[in-house]
């Protein structure tokens, strides 16, 4: 296998990190790997906000944690049901009340992006540009994984503190740090493919 195929194949979803901090040379370079990504009518969409402090992480954890609970709760019992089992992600073994830091799993390096409100590409850049992060990043010897719980950091009070505008929207959060596991690669589906 090529290196890149190797990296593809090998990145998983971390969420265990040793207490090792990234240099921030390094995270530049990784978000360089990110704005390589293609984008619609080359817009680059794209706007990083990222947190180092773990003072910091750990606050903004714990108020995502409230905003996603008060979020799903609002959106009614059959939106209830359905995040038990995928937006808490309990299937990964997180367990969402008793661990730590279910949102961030006490990662080191938190990344929120953010892109446009009025840009209809814009959820498909991030997910390009967010991809060449992880995969630039397990090149490096770095673990990451995407929170889409991330985005409730919208609804926390901390929000204001990353200065973004108006016209934006977090699209996701990007954990990253060196790996404390080894996770299993999760089974791939395998029918879902027709030439035609
Ligand atoms: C858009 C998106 C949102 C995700 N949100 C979360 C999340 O909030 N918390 C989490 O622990 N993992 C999250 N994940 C990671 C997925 O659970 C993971 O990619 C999937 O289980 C496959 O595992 P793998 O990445 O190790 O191959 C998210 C992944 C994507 C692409």
């Amino acid at each position: 296998m090529n290196e890149v195929l190797k990296v593809i194949f090998e990145r998983r979803s971390v969420r265990k990190y040793k207490d090792k901090p990234i240099d921030n040379k390094m995270i530049e370079s990784l978000l360089d790997a990110g704005r390589m990504a293609p984008s619609a009518i080359n817009r680059q969409p794209w706007k990083f906000y990222i947190l180092t402090k773990k003072e910091d992480i750990q606050l903004f954890s714990k108020e995502i944690v409230k905003a996603s609970a008060k979020g799903i709760f609002k959106s009614g019992i059959k939106t209830i049901v359905k995040s038990a089992t995928s937006a808490f992600h309990l299937s990964h073994g997180i367990d969402f009340l008793k661990a730590k830091d279910p949102i961030f799993h006490e990662a080191p390096v938190v990344i929120f992006v953010t892109a446009p409100k009025d840009n209809e590409w814009a959820s498909l850049d991030v997910g390009m540009c967010c991809q060449n992060i992880m995969l630039a990043a397990k090149s490096m010897g770095i673990d990451s994984c995407p929170v889409g719980l991330g985005k409730f950091v919208e609804q926390t009070k901390l929000f204001s503190r990353l200065n973004a505008n108006k016209t934006e929207q977090v699209k996701i959060a990007l954990l990253l740090g060196y790996g404390d596991e080894n996770p299993e690669v999760k089974e791939r589906i395998k029918y879902n493919s027709s030439f035609i």
